[in-house]
């Protein structure tokens, strides 16, 4: 990446504002009285949207930050109740150092310049992941976003930040092993409850949907416990296109699936009381 291009990235983080403007009316076929309460998106695609532009990888980067805050401001339009995104894995500190380094600029340059806004917004900021393994800076700039917006009420933003599914699940065990070692807890004690206090996202319920953009169609180390009986949808849109009427279009994909959690559609619908009786008159 050159040297020039990250000056010009730097000095646009400082200067510009991110505000991209939701204009769009809500759906009227989106059911707001059955949205999910947790939403988990593996934002991918800015590098191959920038690529296609003839542009470096650290462009779609920049634009990708304009599509989070499409999203973060239209979940808490509609009052999804919590957004986690995949910004950083920890298998993404492997990529070349100087998209690493720009990356992490662009985290705290964003973070710094969208505090305010997100504290006017009554978000939330929250942070899963090896948060110890981020450059100082970045910490810095995310215990005070996370000072400042502890009050909120509204939307929860978690951002997964060199986050590793695994590495959390180890992690975990690690910490209830040594809990049965001390002799704090025994084996037949460990529940899902157990192991779930244990997670990063212990105080989070598990998200009801997960959107993974631009056209692949894996986890990438993303939440494996948690996504358990998520529902997946997948958008051949690159992140940096992704905005609001993309979101609207995975919230009203999900509306027409049946969360079936094993039992048969028979038993669901009788578990649906009213709206089997409002199909019946
Ligand atoms: C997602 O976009 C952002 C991060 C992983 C940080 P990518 O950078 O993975 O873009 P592609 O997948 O190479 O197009
Ligand atoms: C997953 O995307 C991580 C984030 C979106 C932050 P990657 O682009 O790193 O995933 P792979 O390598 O294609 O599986
Ligand atoms: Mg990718």
């Amino acid at each position: 990446m050159n040297i020039l291009l990250r000056e010009a990235v730097r000095y646009f983080c400082t200067f510009a504002h991110f505000s991209y403007c939701n204009t769009m009316n809500i759906p009227e076929s989106l059911d707001l009285s059955r949205l999910p309460k947790h939403i988990a998106i593996i934002m991918d695609g800015n590098g191959r949207w920038a690529k296609e532009r003839g542009e470096d990888r650290v462009y779609g980067h920049y634009e990708g930050v304009v599509s989070v805050r499409s999203i973060v401001d239209a979940c808490g339009k509609v009052g999804i109740g919590y957004l986690t995104l995949y910004a950083f894995s920890a298998e993404n500190w492997n990529r070349p150092k100087a998209e690493v380094d720009a990356l992490m600029e662009l985290l705290v340059n964003t973070i710094r310049k969208e505090v305010d806004e997100l504290k006017k917004n009554n978000v939330k900021l929250h942070v899963i992941g090896d948060f110890e393994s981020l450059p100082e800076s970045c910490k810095k700039e995310l215990n005070e976003a996370r000072e400042i917006t502890s009050s909120n009420t509204g939307l929860n933003l978690i951002l997964a930040l060199s986050y590793s599914s695994r590495g959390e699940i180890t992690a975990a065990t690690r910490r209830i092993a040594a809990k049965v070692a001390k002799g704090e807890l025994s084996p037949e004690d460990i529940t899902d409850a157990v192991v779930e206090k244990h997670l990063y996202t212990s105080d989070y319920p598990d998200p009801e949907l997960m959107i993974r953009t631009s056209g692949e169609y894996r986890i990438s180390n993303f939440l494996l416990y948690q996504l358990a009986y998520s529902e997946l949808y997948f958008s051949d849109v690159h992140w940096p296109d992704f905005r609001e009427p993309n979101l609207y279009d995975a919230l009203i994909n999900y509306q027409q699936r049946e969360r079936r959690f094993g039992k048969t559609s028979e038993q669901i619908q009788m578990t649906k009381p009213t709206e089997v009786k409002g199909d019946d008159e």
